[in-house]
Formats: C-alpha cells, structure tokens, sequence
C-alpha cells in the first residue's frame, strides 16, 4: 500500500490515504459553519487530501466545548454543512464529519480566550457527565451525573446528528470517544464513579459507547464507512488501557465498525506520562489494526512525507491522519507528491492552478 494509492472503504473511494483530522475552530456561533468553515474546509480539499473531516460537531448546545463550536443539533445546520460538502465533493475530497460531546470539559472558552470554563454570564451553561467529578485545572466545574433519561436522550441526539449528517452529505461520519469528552468520560473508571450498568466493570463501562454507536450504525448507511476515535490509553495509571481498547475495538467491529482512529489522552488534566515523539500513535494502531483485524487511521506529531508513506507501507494504519500540518500547509498532499516522487503530482492541484504551478 502506498500513500497515493487510492483507498475505498464501503462505497466510498479516497483519491489517496491521507485524510485532514478534525479540529475544532471555535468560529461558529448557534453551532452554524459559515464562512470561514467553507474557505478553511474547501482549501483543505483543493490541497489534495483525500479526506477531510469537519471538527467535532456538537449533538446538542450544551455538548459544546465553547460556545463557538460548530453543532449538527437542529436542523438549520444542515444547508450550511451541505454546502461545503458540494465544494469539497466538487475538489475530490470525502466530506466527513466527527459527532461529539464534550461532557464535563464543555462550557469553555475559545483556547485564545483561555481554555476555562465559563458560568452563564459569560455564555456557559451546565454541564453533565457520567458522575459528579469536576475535570480540573483549568475547567472546574463540577457536572451533573447524568440520570438514565438523560444517558437515553444523549444517545438520542448522537442518532439525529448522524441523521442530519447524512442528510448534509457527509460520506464518512466519526463518533468522538476520545479526548476525555462524554464517552471517553463513561469509558475511563479515572471519570465514571457510577455503580449502575453505566460504571464499575469494563462491560458496564463501554455501555454508553456500544449502545451509542449501535443506535448510530441503525440508521447511517451500511454503504457508508462509520469510523469511531477512541482515546486507547489514558496514559494514567488505574485509566483505560490498549489491551481493554482492544477489546473494546473488537465489539465495536462486530458491531459494525469500519475504521479506528487510533488516538489517546485527556480524561484528565495529568499528561505527564504522555510519550511525546514523531508518529507516536503509529505503533498502537498498528498493533491494534493487526489484533483486532481492522482498518486504522491515526495521528500525533505525523508531518514528514516520508513517515507517512512509511506508516502506510508498514501496515501501522491505512490511512494517515494529520491535523496541525494541515494548518501550516493546505497543500501538504502536493507537496508530499513531489517530494515522494509521485508521477503526476500536479494533478492533484485544482486545474485553475495546476499548470500555472509547474512554470
Ligand atoms: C486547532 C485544533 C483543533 C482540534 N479539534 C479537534 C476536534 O474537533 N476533534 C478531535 O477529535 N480532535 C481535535 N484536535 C486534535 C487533532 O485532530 C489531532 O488529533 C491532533 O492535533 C494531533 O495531530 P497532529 O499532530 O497532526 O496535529 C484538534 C487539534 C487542533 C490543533
């Protein structure tokens, strides 16, 4: 396998493996994409990549990390989301969306603005989560512990966004169960204190995401891929780690999954265990990938060409994922062609600029 080579999974044909990780722009207000949503998606998709996924898109208001996340809770939002998805279509680019929520970290400021949690003065809200345990650091509020109406409804609103997701146009939709958000927070025993079916055991831990994603996996397409993120270890002694995600992976796949995004960390504020360096999820997702048997993608610190078709060649992952590179340079799929040698590599500039570029 090699970086360029196309990849298809389900109905869905990538022109190459490299696909744009969400990340949130905190521009949105009412959770709507706008403007700058289009242009910072779209270019993006003129870049070259084969995949490009919107940020975590908030299930309902109070799912929002800050108040300018970007959501997919009401209908309004599905015109805007379509559109940028004609013009990500129209530049070879699968659209994908990540549904998430944000749990116990939710009523934040922007990063800009401090990363805090912010009380209702400021635009914020109450949050909920599996148990009364406030984050820390910077963010803490303590939650709501979430009653079973409340776990049945959060689960309800995961359903209408993949709903409105595929409504919107979205080819490819990740369920966010990473990054110490709401699932994650069911998922860690260092967040969830509960002691009904929701907490306590690893069976009853990993409730609210398999009942999540099941219920997702009904009404989104078998035609098309349902990726899920998952933070595999906190990195934390006594949290989650790669053997029970694993497990974890191997009910999710035979409950319909199709690809794991290999990520890690932030149930809590401690990274001080975190194993900082180049590609440094790439090992566990190709270990994961073999164990388990299931397309992978990951992310973290991947930036070189070479270290990408390398993680592709290897068999770490199918597909790379990057996110901060991608700001730095739109057109990292060019610029990787070229410097991979890639026959053809002009091609994957939009023809406006294509022969332009090569004088
Ligand atoms: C500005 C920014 C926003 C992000 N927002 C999200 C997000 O919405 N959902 C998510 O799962 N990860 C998010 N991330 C994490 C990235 O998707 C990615 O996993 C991480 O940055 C590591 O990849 P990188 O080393 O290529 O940047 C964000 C990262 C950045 C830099």
């Amino acid at each position: 396998m090699k970086l360029f080579d196309k990849y298809t999974l389900k109905d869905v044909m990538m022109r190459n493996r490299i696909v744009v990780s969400p990340m949130c722009q905190y521009s949105s207000v009412d959770g709507l994409p706008n403007d700058w949503h289009l242009v910072h998606l779209g270019s993006r998709a003129v870049g070259g990549a084969g995949m490009v996924i919107v940020e975590a898109a908030a299930v309902s208001p109070e799912g929002r990390i800050s108040p300018g996340d970007a959501g997919i809770y009401s209908d309004d939002h599905v015109e805007p989301y379509a559109k940028i998805n004609r013009f990500m279509k129209q530049h070879g680019a699968v659209p994908g969306i990540q549904i998430a929520h944000a749990g116990r970290k939710a009523s934040a400021s922007r990063p800009w603005e401090g990363d805090e949690h912010i009380g209702p003065e400021q635009g914020g809200w109450e949050t909920i989560a599996p148990s009364a345990e406030a984050f820390g650091g910077t963010l803490p509020k303590v939650p709501q512990a979430m009653s079973l109406d409340d776990i049945a409804r959060v689960k309800m609103n995961f359903v209408q966004a993949a709903v409105r997701a595929l409504d919107a146009g979205f080819e490819c939709l990740q369920v966010h169960f990473a990054h110490g958000y709401l699932a994650h927070e069911f998922y860690s025993p260092l967040s969830n204190k509960r002691t009904d079916q929701y907490g306590g055991s690893f069976d009853n831990r990993i409730r609210f995401m398999l009942e999540t994603f099941e219920a997702v996996r009904e009404v989104w397409p078998e035609r098309l891929p349902l990726m899920v993120r998952l933070s595999v270890t906190d990195w934390i002694d006594g949290g989650v780690t790669v053997d029970e995600s694993i497990e974890l992976t191997r009910q999710l796949k035979a409950s319909g999954l199709d690809l794991l995004d290999v990520s890690h960390g932030f149930v809590t504020p401690d990274i001080s265990k975190i194993p900082w360096g180049p590609g440094m999820m790439l090992p566990i997702a190709g270990r994961i990938r073999k164990e388990v048997d299931i397309p992978t993608t990951a992310s973290w610190l991947i930036t070189e060409p070479k270290q990408a078709a390398a993680a592709v060649a290897d068999g770490q992952v199918d597909v790379v994922s990057l996110a901060r590179e991608m700001l730095r340079d739109p057109y990292w799929p060019y610029h990787a062609a070229k410097e991979l040698g890639v026959e053809g590599a002009e091609q994957i500039l939009p023809i406006q600029y294509a022969r332009a570029a090569k004088t």
